[in-house]
């Protein structure tokens, strides 16, 4: 039997005797998204992790969707393969620089994406994902002025799309900032019969080549609708995994990036930090556990609830 087998089956086993349940995005590496109970985007997540009766949930993901379950389950136990798997767009929202930042902005409606730090949230009226940005932009009184953040990609794409004049922070994402146009074009040049579908954290200039922008549950549900047989994908390669298994008879083409000349894809380094054995630990010992301070859980609770409201 192959060693991630041995793994997985070891994985499972453990998971029932200790009541736990395994939350997975969907850029994991295929090995973990097999044997999580619930794969998913990022509200996806959020909404199942408020929902479960298990006693210990396994975040298999990056540290600030670890940390999100955690705010919504004060009383359960939340472990992560690896405490340091962290997200371009949350670290670089350091919370002393954001709350300077804010005052310069007295009276806004302070929106941020829920890829941010829990004491980001805390300073937040609203939290999004990028499946419900748009409404929740939208839900905001037209008097109201937006600070938006951390990422400056997904909030221009807002401000386009819901004709809203947001102040934004100046964030991104590594890796839906690494596609190529040039390369992009050539691809599509050569692929004439291609769907575009492009994440909403990819550059503008990538998003108005798309001829659907999305959440990563977005672009699967779109491709599955889809009467058309090829598709190039601009976001991170892990979502290849479940897409291929929801569209087998189609072809999906990663979008190019600009270093890499070997792989024609992105991946989130931070996401590739967990494994099956960092997984396969984490369970056994418990540990690393999320742990946040009471008055952090509740200050960073409100916007999220007022984000699962909408
Ligand atoms: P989704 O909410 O679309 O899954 O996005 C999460 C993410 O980190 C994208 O880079
Ligand atoms: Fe963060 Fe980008 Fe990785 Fe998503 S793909 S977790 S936004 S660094």
């Amino acid at each position: 039997m192959k060693k991630e087998n041995v793994l997985q089956q070891k994985i499972i086993a453990l998971k029932q005797q200790k009541k736990a349940v395994i939350f997975a995005h969907y850029y994991q590496s295929p090995e973990i998204q097999e044997i999580a109970d619930f794969v998913g985007d990022s509200l996806e997540l959020s909404r199942k992790a408020a929902e479960t009766d298990a006693k210990i949930i396994v975040f298999a993901g990056v540290y600030f969707m670890a940390e999100t379950a955690k705010i919504l389950n004060p009383t359960k136990i939340v472990i992560v393969p690896d405490i340091n798997a962290g997200c371009s767009l949350a670290d670089g929202c350091p919370p002393d620089k954001f709350r300077d930042f804010l005052k310069n902005y007295p009276n806004h409606k302070v929106v941020t994406y829920i890829n941010c730090s829990a004491e980001i949230k805390t300073m937040s009226d609203y939290v999004c994902t990028s499946s419900n940005a748009v409404k929740v932009i939208n839900a905001i009184p037209p008097e109201e002025n937006i600070v938006f953040a951390p990422d400056k990609n997904l909030g221009k794409y807002l401000i386009n799309e819901t004709g809203r004049d947001m102040v934004l922070w100046e964030g991104s994402c590594v890796v839906h900032e690494a596609f190529s146009l040039e390369k992009l074009i050539d691809l599509y040049q050569k692929n004439p019969d291609a769907v575009i579908v492009a994440h909403p954290e990819s550059e503008a200039h990538i998003l108005k080549t798309a001829q659907y922008i999305g959440s990563t549950s977005g672009m699967i549900n779109y491709i599955k609708a889809s009467p058309k047989p090829k598709f190039i994908i601009a976001t991170e390669n892990g979502i290849l995994h479940k897409m291929q298994q929801e569209v087998p008879h189609k072809i999906l083409i990663p979008a190019p990036s600009k270093e890499d000349n070997t792989c024609a894809c992105s991946e989130c380094a931070f996401m590739k930090m967990n494994s099956l054995e960092k997984l396969y630990k984490c369970l056994l010992k418990e540990s690393p556990e999320v742990l946040l301070a009471e008055e952090l859980i509740t200050k960073a609770q409100k916007p999220i609830q007022q984000m699962l409201k909408i």
